[in-house]
């Protein structure tokens, strides 16, 4: 049996119930003396919790009050437990509470062994390591020191106050209808997106969406076109749904559905980032566009648009989405608040063209289930009261400053051949190296040096990726840009001068 309780005996009642349950020919008041003396011994009842009265006890238990109390007296007298007057009965202070529970842990575990699914294996594969991320240089993170948390939390507050009893309940209404229009409003101005707020459904997340989307519109081993290097959250969701992934190539035009592998039969889906390609950071040409729109009619395919972080712009006018461009398009318009506020918020949201709309709002909420209406209704408030705005210019001006800052750390390496990407917009720079072993010996020494280099090897689908390296900076303070800037640039003039030394 799992441990019983820490400080607090709250759940006592329960675990005693269980050993009531079982049959025995003991008496009732031996047999809770026994487990609660079992427990004491063991651990399981920390030293100094207080266990619930004896009339509590005797109610949840069912039995009369004098069993329960024969029990606890036999047990203070004995000395496991301690009768404080006035105040209750507490776990007595024992040396072997704490010797024999460790024994207890380390004993031979009897959970069965994981024996995962074929999918769960593959998409373990697809989820990294299970270790955090260093302050520089984790790629996709915000700066979560600079949100307006006070502002944040009062809104937080008003909604969670006015919140209508209905919105405890099981709800399938694709979101709050504030958030709704309030996202609509915004799409509709600074993304050229065609939609009107019953299009839009709210899910906890883009992955989230992916994933519904996956399900929803392709069975398993059907083809799935994805950029090549490209997303690997996407990539799992879709891994996990049991599609077929085809690596779509992408240039300096972004995704070429022209130099898609043959063989796969039609896609059921095209993902694709084309405002700011995840990593490679290109935006995908008009020509590119209007073909990529006639190959999904060509072969009856849905068009996932990831427009995960075009807010972030510096000097380039700002790309209209794919999803604008023509009137029917088959586009589904994927947007995630996690770039922009911030990931554990778990908001994102989906533009669906108008025949998908009843049927993935039934369904999602038949499978994930819609959640949080007092945040949808604050963030909705926080978009049409204009702070999103605001945050999202000053966001673009702090990781225009912070980029400028990583280049500048760089500076010396740039001087000697380390060639960075243009960096017109997002959240990281890749710097493109040449030699995948030069990458992995980066990376690993970046570890011990405590910053986190993501290889953009990595991203790719089918080895051997080209090698380089994929530097967040959105979310690292300004010192620490500089600190592990420089320590890359030394690292590069390092490898430069032993290359030169060998010529
Ligand atoms: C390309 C891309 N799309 C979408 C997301 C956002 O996913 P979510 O909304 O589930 O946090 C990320 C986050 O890392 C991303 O890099």
């Amino acid at each position: 049996m799992e441990p019983v309780v820490a400080a607090r005996a709250d759940w006592l009642g329960e675990a005693l119930g269980m050993v009531l349950s079982e049959s025995s020919s003991l008496p009732l008041t031996r047999r809770l003396y026994r487990a609660l003396r079992d427990w004491v011994q063991s651990g399981r009842l920390a030293s100094g919790a207080r266990l619930p009265s004896s009339r509590r006890l005797a109610r949840e238990l069912g039995v009369g009050r004098n069993t329960v109390l024969d029990a606890l007296d036999q047990l203070v007298a004995e000395g496991f437990l301690e009768a404080r007057p006035g105040a209750g009965t507490y776990v007595a202070d024992l040396p072997f509470s704490h010797l024999e529970a460790p024994a207890q842990e380390t004993s031979d575990d009897p959970s069965p062994a994981a024996a995962l699914s074929a999918r769960g294996e593959r998409l373990l594969r697809l989820s990294g390591a299970a270790a955090g991320h260093h302050e520089a240089f984790p790629p996709g993170v915000p700066a979560l020191d600079r949100f307006p948390d006070e502002l944040w939390q009062r809104l937080l507050r008003r909604h969670r106050r006015r919140a209508p009893e209905a919105w405890r309940d099981y709800r399938a209404e694709g979101g709050v209808p504030a958030l709704r229009e309030a996202l609509c409003d915004y799409l509709r101005l600074s993304r050229s997106v065609r939609c009107r707020p019953e299009q839009v459904l709210v899910v906890q997340g883009a992955q989230q969406g992916f994933e519904l989307i996956a399900r929803m519109l392709a069975d398993p081993g059907e083809a799935v076109w994805m950029e090549e290097p490209g997303y690997g959250g996407a990539r799992a969701c879709f891994e996990a749904s049991g599609l077929s992934l085809v690596p779509a190539p992408v240039d300096d035009e972004g995704l070429n559905p022209a130099r898609v592998p043959a063989g796969h039969g039609a896609p059921r889906l095209i993902y694709l980032t084309p405002s700011h390609q995840y990593p490679c950071g290109v935006t995908m040409s008009l020509a590119r566009r209007l073909a990529l729109l006639e190959a999904a009619e060509a072969h009856g395919a849905w068009i996932v648009e990831d427009d995960y972080d075009s807010e972030f712009r510096y000097g380039q006018r700002p790309v209209a989405a794919l999803q604008g461009l023509t009137e029917a398009a088959r586009v589904i318009y994927v947007g995630t608040l996690s770039k922009v506020l911030y990931p554990g918020l778990r908001l994102g949201y989906l533009v669906l063209p108008a025949p998908l709309v009843e049927p993935f709002r039934r369904a999602n909420a038949r499978l994930h289930r819609e959640a949080q209406y007092p945040v949808q209704a604050a963030l909705g408030e926080f978009i049409a009261a204009g702070h999103f705005s605001r945050h999202v210019r000053r966001m673009r001006e702090c990781y225009r400053q912070r980029q400028a800052l990583l280049r500048r750390a760089l500076a010396p390496a740039v001087a000697r051949g380390l060639v960075l990407s243009e960096g017109q917009a997002g959240m990281h720079l890749v710097a493109w190296l040449d030699d995948p072993a030069h990458e992995a010996a980066l990376v690993e020494r970046g570890e011990a040096a405590g910053i986190t280099l993501s290889p953009l090897s990595g991203f790719y689908q089918q080895a051997p990726g080209r090698p380089g390296l994929v530097l967040g900076y959105a979310g690292t303070r300004d010192e620490e840009i500089l600190r592990a800037g420089r320590w890359l640039a030394e690292a590069w003039l390092a490898r430069v001068d032993g290359v030169d030394r060998r010529n």
